[in-house]
């Protein structure tokens, strides 16, 4: 089987081999074949930090090839969207259904592929909320893999998003996104707040002065730290966040109950919704680069070098077929 693992001496520290073994399925898991699948900015921490053959792949999207043997899950022939640990860059892969979804007709493999850890990620955050019904909302890298869905999906519930871009070239599709307000800095955000929930992905000093933009009582999710840690003290809430709450969401969990309260729904729910809203045209996957897989190495360098605005997705040959692929899109590379 072909697919890719990691390799220091090779482009992007990520080699494209024939001889890979085929998945074995437990008994929870079912066979896919994987049309499309998306990278995330993490995945460019763990290549580098597992050099030695490791094989890479969390977003996928596909059909499924053998049904669990356990009998639950979904039937051969289906389509759908799965997140993985690992080992997703490749021509198939065993997938646990926990951590899976059906494909509504209408939802593009491509599409599919950007939602399990961004959009997941996104719809746990906000859930850290509560109703979001004009509530004022603070989403910083508004226009990131993970920002893109975090905006639009607040705007779907009810709230007005100011969002933060990194540039002011980005304020245009932060806009497009459903933000009432873009901002380049935090202190532009002031006006536009306090906020009842903060989304922040970026970390450094950006958290610091989010916190201080805290409604009393309000909600800061930091799920991520691009720009590295924080330094926060008590002085930050006492600006006007009072007994405001930090939350350090880890979105992977594919149990129910583990993020969002007991009544919180699992990996599998959660997928299931995001695929519905697609489905709906409620939310809607940007992708700044479609290519072959065979290019992921340089998919890879073009996410280092912060040339992607929300997701880039490879795909494999039978998607081809899918007639939302339009080859103009694979334009940046
Ligand atoms: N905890 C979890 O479960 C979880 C899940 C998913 C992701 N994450 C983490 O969350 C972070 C974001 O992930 P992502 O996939 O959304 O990444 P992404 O697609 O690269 O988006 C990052 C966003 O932040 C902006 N940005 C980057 N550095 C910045 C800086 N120094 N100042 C201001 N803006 C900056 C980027 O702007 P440009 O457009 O200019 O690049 C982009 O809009 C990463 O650290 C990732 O590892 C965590």
């Amino acid at each position: 089987m072909r697919g890719f693992l990691t390799d220091p001496t090779a482009p992007a520290g990520l080699r494209l081999t024939g001889a890979l073994p085929e998945p074995e399925p437990a008994d929870g898991e079912f066979l896919m074949a994987v049309h499309a699948y998306a990278l995330n900015r993490d995945e460019l921490n763990l290549i580098r930090r597992r050099p030695d053959g490791w094989r890479p792949g969390q977003d996928v999207a596909g059909t499924v090839l053998r049904a669990a043997a356990a009998g639950t899950g979904p039937a051969a022939g289906t389509r759908v969207l799965a997140r993985l640990e690992e080992l997703g860059w490749a021509e198939r892969a065993a997938v646990p259904v926990h951590s899976a979804a059906v494909l509504e007709d209408a939802v593009t493999f491509a599409q599919a592929a950007t939602l399990p850890i961004a959009g997941i990620t996104a719809l746990r955050a906000l859930r850290q909320g509560g109703p979001l019904l004009g509530a004022d909302v603070l989403v910083t890298g508004a226009t990131g893999g993970v920002g893109q869905f975090a905006v639009q999906l607040a705007a779907a519930a009810g709230a007005r998003v100011t969002a933060h871009v990194s540039r002011p070239e980005r304020a245009g599709a932060a806009l497009a996104l459903g933000a009432r307000h873009t901002v380049t800095t935090l202190a532009e955000a002031a006006p536009h707040g306090p906020y009842q929930l903060v989304l922040d992905g970026i970390g450094g000093p950006v958290l610091t002065d989010a916190v201080r933009l805290l409604a009393p009582g309000a909600t800061a999710v930091l799920y991520g730290n691009v720009a590295g840690p924080s330094q926060l003290s008590i002085g930050d809430f006492y600006a006007q966040g009072w007994n405001a709450r930090l939350v350090g969401l880890i979105s992977a969990d594919p149990t129910p109950g583990a993020t969002g309260g007991e009544a919180g729904p699992g990996m599998a729910a959660d997928l299931a919704t995001l695929v519905r809203l697609v489905a709906d045209g409620r939310l809607t996957p940007h992708t700044t680069l479609t290519a072959d897989w065979t290019r992921t190495p340089d998919a890879l360098t073009a996410l280092a070098r912060r040339d992607i605005r929300g997701k880039a997705v490879l795909t494999l040959p039978p998607a081809a077929t899918d007639p939302a692929l339009d080859p103009a899109l694979d334009r940046r590379l």
